[in-house]
């Protein structure tokens, strides 16, 4: 088997590609405001209970229309994938590789046709919607091998006499409850390990995105999944999602969102419903309120470069996005001046427009949540720029940096997931790593530094579950940077790592006297 590489992203400078990427927009365009069902057992299901999901970037344009499921059909689905687990753990774990492998192939050919659902649907610009297409091609490529890996024979210690043998088999049922801030990737990676893993899956997908979900389905479907192994079931996470943690016959929930969010779901699926028969496991990455610390002696251009990039790709609606950057107080003004200069330069706009540097934020709610933080931010610090809406017809804000934040401001301290950056000065090092760890979160952080001594003491004690030494902290890499978070942002579970498949499996250890 050839070995596992990254897929590689689109350069945009050459012609070829814009090309092809307009051509992909035109496509989509002329596919907006389509009728998407939901998916049980391969049946596709209408319903009364329909929500329109739009373009962020241009709210009167619809992107389309889905049918919801209610608790009656959430259930239909539950007992189709429970049905359908009877066949499906028996199936070859290669054979089931071959499905990701196949299906990595076709989203591959169909990559900027994907990317451009996400320009429109989640108001991705060009390059953050290639990349996240190519994350999720890299999941499946990914996991389809470690399945593989994992259904080899397993290293034991051998004892005269005995034949010993460890297997990684399917759990059953999972829930799979995504977010939309990467509405390819994570919801492809939790699905198809989840699958290859010899699971069935009911999949909750995340309102805003709804239509890329479904469109991942067709992909499934092309790609020979059997029925009923995922099962597409949209609807309110209040009700669809909670119904489906709760059911008996949940054996895990593969969530990824809001601390909120999965608080709520750790909770609900820690009580033992009547007829359950096991510990429901949860696999819960949620947010962050991540950090760049910058030193005294570090190259001061490549920390503007890094903090402006993390806090502000995407709109800042990414968990590994840079929402504190805790500088040096020798070099803070300096820092300071240069993100203040290059955030300046930030084009906002339409997310269909190569060249923009940030899009719109994703709905009405986060719109109206990030302008209220901005207020927040004008009592808690120094607006250094931004410190609004932006022009356009959809939810934009303008790139926003508050000077001389306490560490213990709101601002510093709770996730606002938007284009929303303090800085906070620090006595020395020490203080800086101090004020680092001083959240309840865990997820990433960078340290900008060029003293030996000080990264290894940054490497030692930054309580992150994904540290970076001289660079952005945001872009994961799969297979290169196992991604999940400490504390409050989740239980770890290192997505695209080799620790990960084993969280939708269970090892089972056969031993023959001989
Ligand atoms: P969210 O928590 O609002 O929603 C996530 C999913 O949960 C959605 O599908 C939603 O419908 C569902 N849901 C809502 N209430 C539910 C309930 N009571 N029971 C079951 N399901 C329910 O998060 P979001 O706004 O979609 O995404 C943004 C959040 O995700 C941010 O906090 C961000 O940091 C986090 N995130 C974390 C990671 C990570 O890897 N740690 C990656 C991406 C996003
Ligand atoms: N995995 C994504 C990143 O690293 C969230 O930015």
């Amino acid at each position: 088997m050839i070995e596992f590489r990254n897929e590689p992203f689109t350069d945009f400078s050459k012609e070829e590609n814009r090309l092809a990427f307009e051509a992909a927009l035109n496509k989509v365009k002329s596919e907006l405001g389509k009728e998407y069902d939901l998916i049980i057992g391969g049946e596709r299901i209408k319903t009364g209970n329909k929500v329109k999901s739009i373009n962020p970037s241009n709210v009167d344009e619809v992107i389309g229309i889905i049918s919801e499921a209610d608790e009656k059909l959430a259930e239909k689905a539950m007992q189709t994938a429970v049905e359908t687990f009877a066949t499906w753990k028996k199936t070859d774990p290669a054979a089931r590789a071959r499905v990701l492998f196949k299906a990595a192939a076709i989203l591959r050919r169909r990559k900027h046709e994907f990317s451009a659902w996400m320009v429109h649907e989640a108001g991705k610009s060009w390059p953050e919607a290639d990349a996240d297409t190519a994350e999720a091609i890299d999941f499946m490529e990914f996991y389809g091998r470690e399945m593989i890996r994992l259904s080899e024979r397993q290293p034991l210690t051998r004892i005269p006499g005995e034949d010993n043998n460890l297997t990684y088999i399917p759990l059953g049922v999972g829930v799979v409850i995504p977010p939309w801030n990467f509405p390819l990737a994570i919801m492809v990676g939790m699905t198809t390990a989840a699958l290859v893993s010899g699971n069935t899956v009911v999949l909750k997908p995340a309102t805003p995105t709804n239509v890329i979900a479904a469109k991942f389905m067709e992909i499934l479907q092309d790609a020979g999944l059997p029925d009923g192994v995922v099962n597409y079931v949209p609807g309110p996470g209040s009700v669809v999602g909670e119904y489906l943690v709760k059911h008996p016959m949940t054996r895990f929930i593969a969530f990824t969102g809001s601390r909120e969010v999965g608080l709520r779901i750790n909770e609900q699926a820690a009580k033992t419903a009547p007829g359950q028969k096991w510990i429901k496991r949860v696999v819960a990455e949620m947010g962050g309120k991540d950090s760049i610390v910058v030193d005294e002696d570090a190259d001061l251009d490549l920390a503007a470069e890094a903090i402006v990039k993390s806090a502000f790709g995407f709109s800042g609606q990414k968990c590994s996005a840079c929402s504190r950057a805790i500088i040096h107080q020798n070099v803070y003004d300096e820092v300071l001046n240069k993100v203040v200069e290059k955030t300046n330069e930030l084009k906002v706009g339409e997310a269909k427009t190569l060249g923009i540097d940030m899009g719109p934020v994703i709905d009405d709610k986060a719109y109206n949540k990030i302008l209220e933080y901005i207020e927040i931010g004008k009592k808690e610090g120094r607006l250094m720029t931004g410190g609004g809406k932006a022009e356009g017809n959809g939810y934009f804000i303008q790139p926003t940096v508050f000077a001389d934040v306490d560490p213990k401001a709101r601002i510093a301290q709770e996730e606002i997931f938007g284009p929303v950056l303090a800085f906070i000065k620090a006595k020395d090092f020490d203080h800086a790593l101090e004020i680092a760890n001083n959240t309840e979160f865990g997820l990433t952080g960078s340290v900008i530094c060029r003293d030996r001594l000080k990264l290894e003491k940054a490497r030692d004690e930054f309580f992150v579950g994904n540290l970076y030494f001289n660079r952005k902290c945001t872009g994961a890499l799969v297979g290169v940077h196992p991604f999940g978070g400490f504390n409050m942002s989740g239980t770890d579970s290192k997505a695209g790592g080799r620790d990960y498949l084993l969280l939708f499996t269970q090892a089972k250890l056969v031993s023959e006297q001989l």
